[in-house]
């Protein structure tokens, strides 16, 4: 059986962003059409940047340039999306105006300051709006300085929003982080023309962004979501469906974790027909499921598979073993605390789990899974326990299921299919 995940969200949320930035046109193939997506397709919009339906074949923008933005009419709403709010807020500390973000009861509940304040030093003027840290925010941008930033987390949001007011404002940008996040900000504007220097230093990785001309035409065709593919492999796992290709998924090596993890389970994955397209590697993926057993995941592999953890929780319910997970606190300032959400769904089904104050433990069972599991507003807790719901021996129901719209809207569909397959 072949499938296809739809685009990657991250990519797409940059190539958005650059594309309202750039001088010439823009043409993005494979878009991702999902509800964090539309956010921010919908707040460029409400700044004047002209950007095509997300639907279709490929989404246009048209040149703006890198402060062509206009004053928005209305709040802008990132709605559930973390990523919207602060890339946007890095773009926008270097426009001419002032503008209000806002977003959905989980996104008022995350951590913005690890983004407003190294843009307040780099001398956008930022206003809390409710409670300190947090959305709804208003942010008076203008001319920018120069910034060398340590984050503290790995964050590819933190760096790229730091990268996009640098390209915006036209001042170089550094940014050191204790490990490598995510880097498609930097394959894109290196794709694009822009200058972007890395180096490994004292054991931190440093991104440097030298200013110069700004994005030209992007014209980029973006790979399938590696995320939402890997809920695909995680089904593939547990119900050990047959031949299953999954198509032009991005391979990217900040975002492939799994793959190692999943191999010291149990599950090979096929990497086939890799090739490089836009600066990003994408390939076909052939799950080669075999009998889970449980593994240990630590700090230095985190990063690499930050959204896939809540996968990896499931599957740990039903590998032989004790599966430990430490170095993961971002886990709590996620869409919501998934490592809260993820022990409290396992307990629910009697699954042993342990809370950890940077991670969790499970211990695997053969039992039946039975229960109701709370999503607490969260995409991957909801889709990770589906996957754990299509296994056999499971009875399991997810009070928020409609919650895949936000980055996958085929999922249910797709898991349908790996179900009825004999
Ligand atoms: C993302 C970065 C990660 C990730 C999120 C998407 C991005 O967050 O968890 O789903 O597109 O840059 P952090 O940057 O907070 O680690």
């Amino acid at each position: 059986m072949e499938m296809r995940v739809p685009g990657d969200k991250s990519i797409t949320h940059r190539a958005l962003l650059l594309g309202a930035l750039a001088s010439g046109p823009g043409r993005i193939r494979g878009a991702l059409d999902a509800a964090d997506t539309r956010a921010t397709a919908a707040a460029l919009r409400a700044l004047g940047v002209s950007v095509g339906p997300l639907h279709g074949d490929e989404v246009r923008t048209a040149a703006h340039g890198r402060t062509g933005w206009r004053v928005p009419p209305r709040e802008l709403d990132c709605a559930n999306s973390g990523t919207t709010a602060r890339l946007l807020l890095g773009a926008l500390a270097a426009q001419p105006f002032a503008a209000t973000l806002t977003g959905d009861v989980s996104l008022r509940g995350r951590p913005m300051r690890r983004v407003t304040d190294p843009l307040a030093r780099m001398g956008a003027r930022i206003e809390e709006l409710a409670e300190p840290d947090r959305l709804p925010l208003r942010i008076h941008g203008g001319a920018l300085r120069a910034i060398t930033h340590e984050s503290p987390a790995a964050s590819a949001q933190v760096k790229s929003a730091l990268l996009l007011a640098g390209l915006a404002g036209g001042v170089d940008v550094r940014v050191r982080e204790p490990r490598r996040s995510r880097d498609h900000t930097e394959r894109l504007l290196r794709a694009l023309g822009v200058r972007i220097e890395e180096a490994e230093r004292d054991g931190s990785h440093e991104v440097t962004l030298i200013a110069g001309t700004g994005p030209a035409d992007l014209d980029l065709a973006v790979p399938g979501d590696f995320s939402s593919a890997a809920f695909l492999l995680g089904a593939a796992a547990l119900l050990n469906t047959g031949d299953l290709t999954i198509r032009g998924v991005g391979v990217n090596p900040t975002r492939t974790g799994l793959l190692d993890v999943l191999a010291r389970m149990g599950v090979g994955v096929a990497v086939e027909a890799v090739r490089e397209e836009g600066g990003e590697p994408r390939a076909d993926l052939r799950p080669v499921p075999g009998e889970l057993r449980a593994t240990a995941v630590s700090a230095a592999e985190v990063p690499a598979l930050i959204d896939e953890l809540p996968l990896v929780a499931v599957l740990a319910a039903r590998a032989g073993g004790v599966t430990t997970v430490r170095g993961a606190a971002e886990l709590r300032v996620k869409e919501t605390d998934r490592i809260a959400a993820l022990v409290a769904g396992l307990r629910a089904l009697g699954v042993a789990a342990e809370e950890h104050p940077d991670g969790f433990d499970v211990e695997g069972t053969a039992r039946p899974l039975r229960g109701r599991v709370q999503a607490r507003g969260d995409h991957r807790i909801a889709m990770a326990f589906a996957v754990l719901g299509a296994a056999p021996g499971s009875a399991l129901t997810i009070d928020q299921p409609e919650l895949e719209q936000v980055s996958f809207p085929d999922f249910s569909m797709l898991l349908r299919r790996l179900q009825d397959t004999p």
